[in-house]
């Protein structure tokens, strides 16, 4: 069941609908899924046609991961499901929109994600205006967050989530969860229009940090909303400290959002890195 004081929205990160039903098993609910290109091709089913042999023709996988996303959808009818558009470093804009409407009318509740840089940051803009649902993701950086907010305004709250990779900062020895601080500190001063998505979750550490902070919305893959469920869905305490280690601060920027979202220096190279992963593992499943 439900934890009586949990405000904040709690997805699994995945590509399996069998995880996603053990999880509604477990917690007694699940307010919605992200996907990603490397997580669908881990997808079991992907797996073993791959181990066959047998690869997928660009229709065949764009079949595929619409076919996981609705089995998902149906088993979170209420919650939010995260589509990823392909995209490498020589994705357009258009080109990433003609996959965002495509994707978006798949299911009832899609969020499209693009790219948290140029290209997809344009798409976002064109597409909050066509009245879709976004989900930036790989953002690495306050200025980032900016550059969403300033890319998304006029959408209705809900309809645009900003995903921060927090532990792909710790790996590099960068305390992540500071990164979500600073963003959720930023936004207080905007309308907030964009609601702050945690991911990347490594942790259960992670997952009592960001409930502590009042992240809108935190994505955990399996084995961590598991150990939560298993623990009996425990929530951090009022005096809950999270203890970053070795791991270096990143210190809080004062960011003017009112600013076009071009002006702000939305360059981050895990962007870069997290785009060519992405790519690289969705391309070694076709033909
Ligand atoms: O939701 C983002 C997530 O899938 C990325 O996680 O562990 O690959 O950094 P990770």
């Amino acid at each position: 069941m439900r934890p009586e004081n949990l405000k904040t929205k709690l997805f699994l990160d995945g590509g399996d609908p069998h995880e996603t039903k053990e999880i509604i098993d477990l917690l007694g609910f699940l307010d919605g899924q992200t996907t990603n290109p490397t997580l669908i091709s881990k997808n079991p089913n992907a797996r073993k046609r791959l181990e066959q042999g047998d690869k997928f023709s660009r229709e065949e996988i764009f079949n595929f991961y619409h076919f996981v996303v609705r089995e998902i959808s149906g088993l979170i009818p209420q919650g939010s499901i995260s589509v990823e558009v392909y995209a490498d470093a020589s994705t357009s804009a258009e080109q990433m929109m003609k996959q965002g409407r495509e994707m978006f009318s798949w299911i009832p509740n899609a969020h499209i994600k693009f790219p948290t840089a140029t290209e997809g940051l344009k798409a976002a803009q064109q597409a909050v205006k066509e009245g879709l649902r976004v989900n930036m993701t790989l953002c690495f950086s306050q200025e980032q967050a900016a550059a969403v907010y300033a890319a998304t305004l006029g959408a209705k709250r809900g309809n645009v989530y900003v995903s921060p990779f927090i532990g792909r900062l710790d790996d590099r020895g960068e305390n992540g969860m500071d990164l979500i601080a600073n963003i959720l500190c930023m936004y207080r001063k905007g309308n907030a229009h964009v609601e702050v998505l945690t991911a990347s979750v490594r942790s259960l550490d992670h997952l009592f940090y960001a409930l502590k902070l009042g992240s809108d919305i935190i994505t955990a893959p399996f084995a961590i909303l598991k150990e939560w469920g298993q623990k009996g869905l425990p929530m951090p305490r009022n005096d809950y400290v999270y203890h970053g280690g070795n791991l270096k601060a990143i210190p809080y920027k004062n960011i003017d959002l009112t600013k076009k979202w071009t002006d702000y220096d939305i360059h981050h190279e895990l962007t870069d890195k997290g785009m060519e992963k992405f790519s690289q593992d969705w391309n070694a499943l076709l033909k």
